[in-house]
């Protein structure tokens, strides 16, 4: 437990100056701890992984194994902006392994949430220790730990967490953020020239999608959550809401309702907006959104996403609403 402490006096990274030290110190630790070893990352594209990986890169260049599962459940975008930033910016080792159809196989059916969060951890877990057979000489697992994982291991981040240690591989851990608060890792990302994109994103879980197109996935629907959030998060950049909003995002229910499309009755899915602030996510507050805005919204919803008629705003706060619907 001793060295997961994060050390008295570590000065707070709030600076570029400062975050150049931790990562040019953090480049020496890890260069000493791998030699010439190679080192495997699950990254998700998500900050702290994105973190880890841009580090790494500068620490080890090739020796970092990057692997991006896409498994389906990832936003628009998101898969291609990985690529994008890790294999043809940075020039970094990455195998990007498309396994949609194989976690969409797994979840078909299935309507329970938790079910369904332990089929997507569970098959992370195997497609990624798959690749990792595949590759040679690996010894040491890369993880985007921060020092909030430590303090809240228990049930909650259990609960929470998608992957893990693939248990059998023996690997030595390199855990280079483990001290670090999230703000720190903003700094230390955009320090290391990451997109804005990237740092600053909005907490997304790992079951992704997956818990927004609720209950039995089906491919229609989950296109209609993937789309609408697009057109969501496109409307919140272009209005200054994308910094300002803690978490945003769209649900579609399980459920269709009649409308009414070029003179035919027709039923379809709602899709619901939720937009919401909060410290630490154990409660919450409502955005107002402007009404013009969700007007606009709601017209490029229902005109541009496949089988959806009504858009909703979900005005509850935590309690008694949860942030995610499932
Ligand atoms: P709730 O819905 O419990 O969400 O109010 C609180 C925060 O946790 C995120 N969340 C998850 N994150 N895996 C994750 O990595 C999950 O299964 C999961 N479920 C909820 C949620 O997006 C919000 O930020």
């Amino acid at each position: 437990m001793e060295n997961n402490k994060r050390p008295e006096g570590m000065a707070r990274i709030d600076s570029v100056v400062l975050a150049e030290k931790f990562i040019a110190e953090q480049i020496a630790s890890v260069k000493e701890q791998v030699g010439d070893k190679k080192v495997l990352l699950a990254l998700s594209g998500g900050v702290d992984s994105s973190v880890v990986a841009a580090l790494l890169i500068r620490a080890i260049g090739k020796n970092l194994v990057c692997v991006h599962v896409n498994h389906g459940l990832l936003r628009k975008g998101e898969p291609e902006q990985v690529v994008e930033v890790f294999r043809n910016q940075m020039n970094a080792n990455l195998i990007y392994v498309d396994a949609a159809d194989r976690f969409l196989d797994r979840l078909a059916g299935v309507s329970e949430p938790e079910q369904k969060r332990k089929i997507i951890g569970a098959e992370f877990i195997r497609v990624f220790e798959e690749e990792a057979r595949k590759q040679e000489g690996i010894e040491f697992l890369a993880q985007g730990t921060i020092y909030p994982d430590i303090l809240e291991s228990g049930p909650v981040k259990a609960h929470h967490n998608v992957g893990g240690l693939p248990e059998d591989l023996k690997f030595g851990l390199v855990e280079p953020l483990k001290f670090l608060y999230k703000d720190e890792v903003r700094v230390v990302g955009k320090t290391l020239g990451l997109p804005d994109g990237m740092v600053y994103r909005q907490p997304f879980p790992g079951p992704g999608l997956g818990v927004r197109c609720l209950g039995a996935i089906t491919r229609d629907r989950l296109e209609a959550v993937r789309e609408s959030d697009a057109i969501l998060r496109e409307e919140f950049e272009g209005a200054g809401l994308a910094g300002k909003v803690w978490q945003y995002f769209t649900i579609v229910p399980d459920v269709k309702s009649v409308g009414v499309r070029n003179g035919v009755r027709a039923d379809e899915w709602p899709v619901v907006i939720r937009a919401v602030n909060t410290k630490d996510a154990m409660t919450a507050t409502v955005e107002e959104i402007p009404y013009e805005l969700l007007k606009k919204i709601t017209a490029r919803i229902t005109s541009e996403v496949k089988g959806v008629n009504r858009v909703l705003y979900d005005v509850t706060p935590k309690p008694t609403g949860t942030i995610e619907w499932e």
